[in-house]
């Protein structure tokens, strides 16, 4: 996820450190606007992946050694490939205003357009540069540089922070945010601001927390909090537990990049979900690059992944039948690639990857464009070598996943692959307009629902404690509550060490469920609709063996509860092809649970690597 941070009255030094110590959220490129005492302003952006802060910082060596009001940025790419011209901070047309961002403009293509209606020139592809632009016209309209940012954000929708210089403000900087982090810091002549804590650790006496729709003056000697009406705030101050180093605050006070990315969860698919819907309420996919007749084309789909976004990519064949009623194949990549498929030019290939780099996922997309077929991936990093290959692609926006073992980005996986089934549904015309806007109000819902089961984390704790000490488990689901079943396995496994199967429930009983016998755990995923009787079925099936059951269930379903001897709750998806994002995150918790009653680093489990860049 992109940085920021930013100094008034402090060094560049101050600025190269701070970005420094947020590369560890994964960064494509990099840069500061930095205004001297002299009032003017300079720019440099690198965009070299992971080496762009040092280059950054061997181009500043021979900055201004006085004080200077600078901010800087480390960016993940959302609009716009990585490159220096979409690197931040952005300017507007006079050049003066210089703007770093984190987070989506989401009608930034409607103020774009109004923008340049009025003479502004763009000159990146990212959805921050209008943020400079209005910032330049409530200029031009009279306003001062706080309530030209108070003006810029009234405008804008969507989560976002950012930070302001102006060349002809050498004292000042300005800050705002809705729904992304944002803290201010104060110091002996020097104020900072910054959108993660590491950046501000031992920089600052004091720090405060800004709120949504508040406006931060930021000068050398403090820092002045408003509403966007300009009234007066008092800020928030802000505790940081004295204990904790550089990489305690990256981990925000989690005990670790797992705990930390599965809480980022609700806001992973808040913001895949951002920005999806035209203004005549259709689905449209910005970056997809195919058309909607390439689309209407197609008549097969085949999905092909690894992993975690193999089990996403299960869930989008449930949803890609149901809903575009498109035939649909999943296939492991490293077996499609040897199975001679049939693809010609009416098919569609889904590569799903997180890293858009995994070798298999990768070779069997270029084998699908060689057979003539479109190739199409999901991706959560911008410009990944699979996006750059593929013919079509749609980003899951995540932020850099620093766990190994992959969890927001499968459930953001799951999300973006129910956009695209919801969206071939729309152009083909395989359901009611009416009923795609409903499915997407309730994809919608499903970050308060996913914050809901996060919140269970202690029930969940509890029941890991009871079960601690087994050393096989089965999980058990039945159509999406399979492949469920199958994420809560691999879970298990990566990071607890534990056996653990995944299986479709209704076959048990063909092999086996010989395995079962008192001390098996079994975990069974009991998904609303036409499979749940079956499911429970099963489950009696596994507890007259002697199984210990634990059922994942909807809140009420006093059915399923009575067959288990543990329950893992969760809020109810009215839905059941919705329910994957919320019914896995129990079983990320489970699993979570039981690998740290283990004493196992999860976030760099034994034998795993990110990135999957060999056969
Ligand atoms: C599991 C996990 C892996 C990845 C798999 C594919 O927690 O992280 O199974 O899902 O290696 O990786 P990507 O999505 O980068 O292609």
């Amino acid at each position: 996820m992109c940085g920021i941070i930013g100094v008034a009255g402090g060094s560049v030094k101050t600025v190269v450190e701070g970005l420094r110590r947020l590369e560890y959220r994964g960064y494509d490129s990099a840069g500061v606007a930095v205004v001297d005492g002299e009032g003017a302003m300079w720019r440099v952006r690198v965009a070299d992946g992971t080496r762009s802060v040092e280059e950054l910082a061997l181009r500043l060596a021979d900055g201004p050694a006085a004080p200077v009001t600078s901010v800087g940025h480390t960016r993940w790419a959302t609009h716009g490939q990585p490159s220096e011209h979409n690197a931040h901070p952005h300017v507007d047309c006079t050049g003066r205003v210089a703007v770093v961002h984190n987070g989506i403009v989401e009608n930034h293509t409607e103020l774009a357009a109004e923008l340049a209606a009025g003479g502004h020139t763009f000159v990146s592809d990212t959805d921050t540069e209008v943020v400079a632009h209005l910032v330049e016209a409530a200029l031009a309209g009279g306003a001062d540089l706080p309530g030209a940012l108070a003006a810029a954000l009234r405008r804008v929708r969507g989560s976002f922070a950012v930070a302001v210089v102006h060349a002809g403000e050498p004292d000042l900087l300005v800050a705002g945010r809705r729904s992304a982090p944002l803290l201010l810091g104060t110091g002996a002549g020097t104020s900072l601001v910054a959108s993660d804590l590491s950046a501000l650790l031992g920089e600052a006496d004091q720090l405060f927390t800004l709120d949504d729709d508040q406006i931060a003056e930021v000068r050398p000697d403090g820092v002045r909090v408003t509403t966007l009406a300009g009234d007066p705030v008092v800020p928030a101050a802000l505790s940081v537990d004295p204990a904790w180093d550089l990489e305690a605050a990256q981990k925000g006070g989690y005990d670790d990049f797992m705990s930390k990315e599965m809480s980022e969860q609700p806001r992973a698919i808040a913001d895949t979900l951002l920005d999806r819907r035209g203004t005549d309420g259709r689905l449209v996919l910005d970056e997809l690059r195919l058309t909607e007749d390439d689309l209407r084309a197609i008549d097969k789909v085949v999905v092909v992944a690894c992993g975690s976004s193999y089990h996403a990519g299960m869930v989008a064949k449930y949803a890609l039948e149901r809903w575009a009623r498109v035939p649909t194949e999943v296939d492991i990549a490293s077996e499609h690639r040897y199975r001679d498929p049939v693809l010609d030019e009416r098919t569609l290939v889904v590569g799903v990857s997180q890293s858009g780099e995994t070798l298999d996922t990768l070779e069997a997309l270029r084998e699908a464009r060689r057979s003539g077929a479109r190739a199409l991936v999901v991706s959560n990093v911008v410009h990944s070598q699979m996006a750059r290959e593929a013919d079509g692609v749609i980003y899951t926006r995540a932020g850099p996943e620093v766990g190994v073992a992959s969890t927001k980005c499968h459930l953001a996986q799951v999300v973006a692959l129910e956009l695209l089934a919801l969206s071939l549904a729309q152009w083909r015309g395989t359901l009611p307009t009416e009923v795609v806007t409903a499915l997407v109000d309730e994809l919608h819902l499903l970050p308060q629902k996913v914050a809901d089961a996060l919140g269970r984390a202690k029930e969940v704790e509890a029941v890991a404690e009871a079960v601690a000490g087994a050393r096989d488990f089965f999980f058990l689901g039945r159509h999406v509550g399979y492949p469920v079943a199958l994420e809560g396995a691999l879970k298990l496994k990566e990071i607890s060490y534990l056996r653990a199967e995944g299986y479709p429930a209704g076959e048990l009983k063909h092999g086996p469920i010989a395995l079962i016998e008192p001390g098996t755990v079994v975990v069974a995923v009991v998904t609303r609709g036409a499979v749940r009787e079956k499911v429970l079925t099963n489950v009696a099936e596994v507890a007259s063996r002697g199984a210990t059951v634990v059922v994942v269930a909807e809140d009420g379903d006093t059915t399923a509860a009575a067959r288990a001897h543990h329950v893992l709750w969760t809020p109810p998806v009215a839905d059941p092809l919705l329910s994957p994002p919320v019914t896995v995150v129990p079983l990320q918790l489970f699993a979570y649970s039981l690998a740290r009653r283990l004493g196992n680093d999860v976030d760099r489990p034994r034998n795993l690597a990110k990135t999957v860049t060999v056969e």
